[in-house]
């Protein structure tokens, strides 16, 4: 029987709720195909920090690099300050284990209510890169009172970035006022690898073209290196169509006619903000799955929305985000038949429309729908 370790990190809020449901159908996927899982369970999040000070030890870390993958519910909580989990639990493992593709499906699932008046099919993928751009946190704020705060997040990111560059923060010149300074940073090898995957992507998932997303218009340096090695990526994959297209045009171009994309290809901070979008024109947060992939090493896989703490313990939550990214954890694995059973499990769910969770008008509860989608991931794989 082939075994498999995963790192479960629950979180705070809806978090436990979530990733209970989650794990549910990722057990009856496993029966079905005869794997097994061995879930490890970690307490990283709010409550722990708050109780210990502690946010994500390295030790965890060293444990990631030897399971199989990790499963993440949503962390984040009113009582802790913004950025210190963000930083220092999701984004620490996103670097550490240079997990620099985060690939978010756009997908309109049947009987899923839609603000779009198309009728089209929405069903394409954006990879956001993961490593670099503004998320290495570059940058200070400078008092004029000659006070600095100074800032990074990712030691691999700015090993990559000449020292001088890195020094330019610190010679600041005398100034009358306050003033802040973030460094985005693309390199060539981090726009290639994000460009590759994204051309391998759109030939394993037959879909016709690549678009890269930038804002080449207004900042030249970073988004023109992008563009440039866009360019140089797709004359490898002659028979995909390839299209450049400004950010914010993008987000216009998403409610507008979604039904044109194949695979979307978009720096970390643009990726960010556009699949908020791209989740909410295919029914909500409650929909959007994500995985964070190091193709060479281990990834995370975790709905894109938060811990929605104001919902937690009300058994309320649209598991399916969660649920979905369990699917793409097992087709990460190399569990392809079992990830695609648990998206083939959803989408009966839903097109039968009897279990309908709050966020889509209903009265279903969290449970129910995992209860649904598992025992339907039992049926068809027996099937
Ligand atoms: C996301 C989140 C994260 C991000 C935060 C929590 C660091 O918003 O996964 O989209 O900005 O990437
Ligand atoms: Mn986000």
């Amino acid at each position: 029987m082939k075994q498999y370790q995963i790192a479960v990190l629950e979180g705070d809020g809806i978090g436990p709720e979530i990733i209970r449901e989650g794990v549910k159908v990722l057990r009856a996927a496993a029966e079905i195909g005869g794997i097994s899982l061995g879930l490890n369970y970690y307490p990283y999040g709010a409550e722990h920090y708050l109780k210990t000070g502690e946010i994500l030890p390295d030790a965890a870390i060293r444990e990631f690099r030897d399971s199989n993958a990790i499963y993440f519910g949503a962390a984040g909580d009113p009582q802790v300050a913004p950025g210190i989990l963000e930083v220092g639990l999701i984004l620490k493992i996103r670097f550490d284990l240079d997990q620099y593709i985060n690939l978010r499906p756009i997908k309109l699932y049947p009987n899923v209510w839609t603000p779009l008046k198309t009728e089209a099919p929405i069903d394409f993928y954006v990879i956001r890169e993961n490593a670099e751009d503004f998320y290495n946190g570059m940058g200070a704020i400078f008092r004029s009172n000659g006070q600095r705060d100074q800032t990074h997040h990712c030691e691999m990111s700015m090993k990559r970035v000449p020292y001088q560059i890195n020094m330019t923060l610190d010679s600041r010149m005398d100034a009358s006022d306050d003033y802040a300074v973030a460094m985005g940073v693309i390199t060539r090898q981090g726009a290639e690898r994000a460009m590759r995957y994204s051309f391998e992507l759109a030939r394993a998932k037959g879909k016709k073209k690549v678009t890269a997303v930038d804002k080449v218009n207004v900042l030249p340096h970073v988004y023109g290196l992008w563009r440039e090695v866009f360019a140089e990526v797709a004359r490898d994959y002659p028979e995909i169509e390839t299209e450049n297209s400004f950010a914010d045009a993008t987000a216009m171009w998403f409610v507008k006619n979604p039904e044109n994309y194949g695979v979307v290809v978009m720096p970390n901070l643009f990726g960010d903000v556009i699949t908020d979008l791209g989740a909410e024109i295919t029914g909500g947060l409650g929909f959007a799955a994500g995985g964070n992939i190091n193709p060479k090493g281990v990834s995370m896989f975790e709905p894109i929305h938060g811990s929605a703490p104001k919902y937690k313990g009300l058994n309320v939550i649209n598991p399916v985000a969660t649920i979905l990214s369990g699917g793409m954890l097992l087709e990460n694995i190399g569990e392809q038949a079992l990830g695609e059973l648990v998206e083939r499990a959803v989408t009966e769910v839903l097109r039968e429309g009897r279990v309908r969770t709050k966020d889509m008008g209903g009265t279903s509860t969290t449970s129910d729908m995992g209860d649904a989608i598992a025992a339907k991931v039992r049926e068809l794989g027996r099937s």
